[in-house]
């Protein structure tokens, strides 16, 4: 980053979501600006609206990309495509995050790369914060998580971490060029994770293990939609049959430091009462 770039603001697209935002607080407390690309974001940035993309690169000096769910198929393309349109209107930086070990994944590094891009990539196993901030969430709260998820060790990372080597990325050159696998520093089954979020919390959560099928069958009955279905299970099935069981050291290298472990991570989600059992409705 440069002076002139220093001057214009960085472009962070899914600027609300649980990366996003911290990648957002963290260059604004730096006194970088910033323009969060998302729907509720001005001006209004929408993957499914190609007239929304060139007015969120009108000026940026940079971009973090990252789709809002690199699991769909066609996300590789559009992300190409995006990459293409931003290096087109004089946007070469980019820090492209997404997912690990999935075929999709590979493929949408491969469409940003070859849009000439000056890249640094992230790949993060699943967030630590996926029990906090999203998914899982309620089921914490009401003390049991059944999930599809086997006892198949997963390094969960923290998001703190990933918005750390972000930011590192979009403000760094010496970045460029990196592909950072990121992990936390420990394996831990969701048994071990939910363990640690019981301690954590003080109250026994439990986990559930259930089938693939049994799961899609119970969100199906549920009202999800049949495609989320399908990719729900598509994840799972991917991403959790053993082939993401490994550490990497992602974190150390871009910001030479140990990743953040999963025990405090619970510890200080636990303090925000994020996981108090949900109030009884009284009828
Ligand atoms: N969660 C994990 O464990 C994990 C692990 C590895 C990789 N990933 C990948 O990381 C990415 C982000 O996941 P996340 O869990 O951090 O998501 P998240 O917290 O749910 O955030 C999603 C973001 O996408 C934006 N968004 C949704 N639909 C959009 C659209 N049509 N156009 C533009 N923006 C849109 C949302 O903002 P608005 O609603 O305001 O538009 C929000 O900022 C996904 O590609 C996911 O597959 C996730």
């Amino acid at each position: 980053m440069n002076d002139t770039t220093r001057q214009q603001p960085t472009l962070v697209l899914n600027g609300t979501g649980k990366i996003g935002r911290r990648v957002v607080a963290r260059l604004t407390a730096r006194g970088l600006p910033v323009r969060i690309g998302a729907r509720s974001g001005e001006p209004r940035f929408d993957w499914e609206d190609r007239a929304t993309w060139a007015p969120v690169l009108d000026g940026v000096g940079s971009a973090y990309v990252s789709h809002y769910w690199d699991a769909i198929p066609g996300a590789a393309e559009t992300l190409g495509s995006f990459a293409e349109l931003a290096v087109a209107r004089g946007v070469p930086r980019l820090v492209l995050a997404s997912g690990r070990g999935e075929e999709e994944v590979d493929r949408a590094e491969r469409a940003v790369r070859d849009s000439g891009a000056e890249l640094t990539v992230l790949h993060s196993t699943w967030f630590a914060q996926n029990f906090s901030e999203s998914y899982w969430q309620e089921q914490v709260q009401s003390n049991e998580l059944t999930l599809p998820a086997g006892d198949t060790p997963e390094p969960f990372v923290d998001a703190d971490d990933i918005a750390d080597v972000a930011v590192a990325a979009l403000t760094d050159d010496r970045h460029i060029g990196a592909v950072y696998e990121l992990t936390g520093p420990r394996l831990l089954t969701f048994a071990e994770a939910v363990r640690d979020i019981s301690r954590a919390v003080g109250r026994e959560i439990r986990y559930i293990p259930i089938s693939i099928e049994d799961f899609a069958a119970a969100a199906a009955a549920q009202g999800v939609p049949s495609e989320v279905v399908e990719l729900l299970t598509y994840i799972f099935g991917e991403t959790l049959d053993g082939r993401n069981a490994r550490l990497a050291d992602g974190v150390q290298r871009a910001l030479g430091r140990a990743p953040r472990d999963f025990r405090d991570y619970a510890r200080d989600a636990a303090a925000t009462g994020v996981w108090n059992p949900r109030a009884t409705q009284v009828a």
